[in-house]
């Protein structure tokens, strides 16, 4: 039985002052989570998060990395400062950065890679665009994405890794994939990740849905089987709407714990 993970990805947002009141008001709000909770603030609030979060069941994240461990890079932050920093995960591939940075799959595979090698857990993303599902190329993208995300990563590393499917067409629009829409590409990849790895390792990897999460859809997208929790953006701003989630997310199958 795979463990429902959330992940917050707070994107560019947040002053200090913001990142610390929000981190607290999580952190007190589910003291006792029956998910995994990860938080992921910009790099600028990653040292006072993990301050708060110390202690607390709730891990912290980061948005991206560099591919290298240190060097010439200037901007960047490698996966090995993360680790240092106490980061327990790291976003790799997010369609924002592959539409607006340039981010190509060849780079998302080497950040995969380096973030393996330094004990840092890869979420990579993929997922369609509006377009190429209408054109019937949902499986095709997401394929390609994932198989090239995932190059070269040994099967053992495969299980160390965890899947968003992050449809394009639901980030930041309110329109989330449909419980049946989104468990469709997940049974997909897993059946992927099952020839990339094995069939128990597959099993054991979790693969979050992404795209206008929020506390009234999660409880439905998280009760189908494929789906084993949620990468959340605008939601996650707010405590009260990400501990609502959380809370959904922990409940699949129906019951509701309280924390
Ligand atoms: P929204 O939850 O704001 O749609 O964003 C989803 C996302 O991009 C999470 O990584």
């Amino acid at each position: 039985m795979r463990t429902p993970l959330v992940v917050a990805n707070w994107k560019m947002h947040g002053t200090l002052g913001e990142a610390r009141a929000l981190a607290s008001a999580v952190r007190d709000g589910l003291k006792r989570p029956r998910a995994e909770v990860v938080l992921c603030p910009p790099f600028t609030a990653l040292a006072a998060v993990a301050e708060i979060l110390a202690g607390s069941t709730i891990g912290l994240g980061a948005q991206n990395c560099h591919w290298e461990t240190q060097g010439a890079f200037t901007g960047e932050v490698s996966p090995a400062m993360l680790a240092e920093l106490g980061c327990r995960l790291v976003i790799i591939g997010h369609s924002e950065r592959r539409q607006h940075l340039g981010e190509t799959d060849a780079l998302v595979n080497r950040k995969v890679r380096a973030a393996l090698a330094q004990g840092v857990t890869p979420l990579l993303c993929v997922g369609e665009s509006a377009d190429e599902r209408r054109q019937g190329l949902t499986f095709t993208v997401v394929e390609g994405q994932l198989r090239a995300g995932l190059g070269g990563v040994s099967p053992e590393d495969l299980g160390r890794c965890i899947v968003a499917y992050e449809p394009l067409w639901a980030i930041g629009t309110g329109v989330n994939a449909t419980p049946a829409q989104a468990s469709e590409v997940h049974g997909y990849l897993r059946g992927l990740l099952s020839e990339l790895a094995s069939k128990e390792t597959a099993q054991a990897i979790r693969i979050l849905y992404g795209g206008s999460v929020k506390a009234d859809n999660a409880g439905e997208l998280c009760r189908e089987p494929e789906i084993d929790g949620a990468l959340v953006g605008g939601a996650s701003l707010q405590a009260q709407s990400f501990i609502g989630i959380v809370r959904k997310a922990a409940a699949r199958g129906g019951s509701h714990p309280k924390e």
